[in-house]
């Protein structure tokens, strides 16, 4: 019986290879391309075809699918803008004939990034999908498209930036979508293309970017924790670093970091359950005093030079009062100079990444460090200068911060703020909506994520009462908040906490069977507990624990909607 079996599986293995051998070739691809009259605008070099079987290739510990084996077809070409000299590179994974099911996911990249190299497309291979990404027309820089915004000093360069805000994911998806048909021979057999987008951060926001513009992107959408509302996102990067400015103190990176921690240990059974994770960051920020962590000790080892870094000597001391008013300042979020809101706050138990203070091994301090990931969206994006970061803040005050989102906001609205609140061409498709934020993100305020949905709530169902809106909305569009996740990833310091790494079978359940994620589906990825599964609640109910089970109860809790409620009563225009 085993022996036969094995036989079996290599004659399959034999078969599938074959297969993929007939197809995989530049000639066969050539053939299947999109017609030239299919994409108004554009112009594929059919000379350009690459196709090579990759056979055997495994994946293991990903946060964004499970761990697998599989075979794929390597698939690239590049097309032209009429009557623009450019290039734009496509790269498509497609799976063994035998192991396609029909499904296409585009995918996208992270901070100024396009794409995520061959990082994404494993999550389509695996069930069945033809995998797409775009290089946008930025080449081997599309890992930091930003160095090409600039025509000059002075001058944007819009055909770049609409590639990267929103044209450049959907010509990958569309020519994705036609070549698939083609290839696999659907067009002839009239079998419907199911089609996906799943992305995080950035590529939350190219996501969104489809969703928001186009009724037939995607039947089903994966955002997680979008780098959207652009301007406004941009720059609060920037916004712990003026308050230490402000403030005039510096902490320790390990001075933060017992804040962290302490804030971690102390507000984690407000939720009903001690495991290390703040699952209740609302409650946290409500009813922990982070003074109680002033005077605590902390410690932190020496590090050796290395290339990137002067050697640091260890870190000790208790945390100051100084500290904790820095980060109470920063956990309020940016206010103007006359205590309006601006923006979110980061939630507590929230890494203090952006606040990272730097060594000055000639004074022996600790000093300002301007994150350049928030300081290059001033430099190119606002001052138009072809640099990676600012030079400096001076002068720099908590209303400098808000001058630079107002024109952002107003220089970029058609192309990267992406929170066009009204969604109903797509919801009328048919089209799913998945989004994910970890709710101790450092980078993007999971407040930010919250206030979206709500804005799309309250613009699509005028009139109608909160239960009932949230209800006609949870129907297509679900937002959950992922416990003790991270920025885009499962967390180190709450390494008990779901994170969702089976969405695509989620989505693929929604879509294609018609299964409402009532609750999304997580597994916990690290620590003691790797693999086990956990259920994340779905927005607005929220998670509480009254024994020392596995899954959370979800409540609705009208303490909490409120908290995550922000007005920002900094601006006279609504912000979405
Ligand atoms: C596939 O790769 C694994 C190791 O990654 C190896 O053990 C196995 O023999 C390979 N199978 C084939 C058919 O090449
Ligand atoms: C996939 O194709 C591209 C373009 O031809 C090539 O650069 C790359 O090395 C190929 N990858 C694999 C794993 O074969
Ligand atoms: C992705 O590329 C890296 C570097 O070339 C390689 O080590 C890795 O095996 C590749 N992963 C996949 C899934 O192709
Ligand atoms: C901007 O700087 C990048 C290097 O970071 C360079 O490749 C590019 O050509 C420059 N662009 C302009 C318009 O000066
Ligand atoms: C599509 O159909 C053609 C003609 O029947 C066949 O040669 C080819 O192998 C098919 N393609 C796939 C991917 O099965
Ligand atoms: C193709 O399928 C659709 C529905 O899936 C149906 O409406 C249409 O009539 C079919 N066309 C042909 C030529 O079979
Ligand atoms: C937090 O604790 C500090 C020090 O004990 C106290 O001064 C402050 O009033 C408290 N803040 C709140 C909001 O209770
Ligand atoms: C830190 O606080 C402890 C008491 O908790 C005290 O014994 C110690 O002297 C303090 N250390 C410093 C460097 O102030
Ligand atoms: C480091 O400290 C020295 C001496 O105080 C000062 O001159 C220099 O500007 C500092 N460097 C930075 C990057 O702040
Ligand atoms: C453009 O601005 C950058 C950043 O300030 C500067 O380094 C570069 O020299 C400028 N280029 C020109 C041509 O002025
Ligand atoms: C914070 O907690 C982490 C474990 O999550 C630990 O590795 C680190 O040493 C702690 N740091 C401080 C300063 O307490
Ligand atoms: C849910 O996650 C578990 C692991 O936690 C996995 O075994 C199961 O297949 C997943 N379900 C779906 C629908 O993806």
């Amino acid at each position: 019986m085993h022996m036969r079996s094995l036989a079996i599986s290599a004659l399959l293995t034999a078969t599938y290879a074959s297969n993929i051998h007939d197809v995989c070739t530049p000639s066969y691809v050539q053939q299947h391309l999109p017609a030239p009259d299919f994409y108004q605008g554009l112009t594929i070099d059919t000379s350009t075809v690459t196709a090579n079987p990759v056979i055997n290739v495994t994946v293991v510990d990903n946060d964004f699918y499970p761990d697998a084996v599989f075979d794929y077809c390597n698939v690239s070409f590049t097309y032209s803008h009429n009557g623009v000299n450019d290039e734009v590179a496509l790269t498509y994974w497609l799976p063994t004939p035998t192991d396609f099911q029909n499904r296409f996911l585009a995918t996208g990249g992270g901070g100024y990034a396009i794409n995520s190299g061959n990082q994404s497309l494993p999550g389509g291979i695996i069930y069945g999908a033809v995998g797409g990404l775009t290089d946008a027309g930025f080449g081997a820089a599309q890992s930091n498209t930003v160095t090409q915004w600039l025509s000059s000093n002075g001058t944007l360069h819009w055909h770049n930036i609409y590639m990267f805000g929103y044209q450049g994911i959907r010509e990958m998806s569309e020519l994705g979508k036609e070549f698939t048909k083609s290839f696999f021979n659907l067009t002839q057999s009239n079998t419907t293309l199911y089609s996906y987008y799943q992305g995080c951060s950035e590529g939350g926001r190219e996501g969104w970017s489809q969703v928001q513009r186009y009724a037939d992107a995607y039947d089903g959408a994966i955002v997680g924790a979008p780098a959207f509302r652009w301007s406004f996102q941009q720059t609060q990067l920037l916004y712990p670093d003026v308050v230490e400015q402000t403030m005039g103190y510096y902490p320790s990176p390990c001075e933060l970091q017992a804040i962290v921690n302490q804030t971690i240990i102390s507000c984690d059974p407000l939720d009903g359950k001690v495991d290390g994770v703040v699952a209740r960051t609302d409650l946290c920020y409500i009813q922990f005093n982070i003074s109680a962590i002033q005077g605590q000790p902390y410690y932190c080892p020496a590090t050796p030079a290395s290339p990137l870094s002067p050697a640091i000597p260890a870190q000790q001391g208790n945390v100051t009062q100084e500290a904790i008013a820095v980060a109470k300042k920063i956990l309020e979020g940016l206010h103007d100079d006359q205590g309006r809101r601006v923006y979110f706050a980061p939630t507590p138990s929230a890494q203090f990444t952006e606040a990272q203070t730097g060594w000055n091994a000639t004074s022996n301090q600790w000093g300002l460090s301007v994150l350049s990931l928030g300081g290059v969206f001033v430099e190119v994006e606002i001052d138009l200068l072809n640099g990676s970061n600012i030079p400096n803040l001076n002068g720099v005050t908590y209303d400098t911060l808000k001058d630079w989102i107002y024109e952002g906001m107003q220089r970029f609205q058609g192309v990267l703020e992406t929170t066009w609140p009204d969604i109903t061409p797509y919801k009328q498709a048919g089209g799913k909506v998945l989004m994910f934020h970890g709710e101790s993100d450092w980078g993007i305020p999971t407040a930010s994520s919250v206030r979206y949905w709500e804005s799309v709530r309250q613009i699509m169902n005028p009139g109608m009462s909160y239960n009932d809106s949230a209800a006609a909305q949870n129907e297509f569009f679900r937002l959950f908040l992922v416990p003790g996740a991270t920025h885009c990833a499962s967390n180190p310091a709450e390494p008990n906490g779901p994170f969702p790494q089976t969405n695509l079978a989620v989505m693929i359940d929604w879509v294609e069977h018609g299964i409402l994620p009532e609750t999304l589906n997580g597994t916990i990825r690290q620590g003691p507990s790797k693999g086990q599964n956990q259920q994340i609640c779905a927005w607005p109910l929220r998670p509480v624990w009254s024994g020392n089970t596995s899954n959370p109860e979800c409540l609705y809790d009208q303490q909490s909607v409120d908290y995550w409620n922000y007005d920002l009563n900094a601006f006279n225009v609504p912000i979405y």
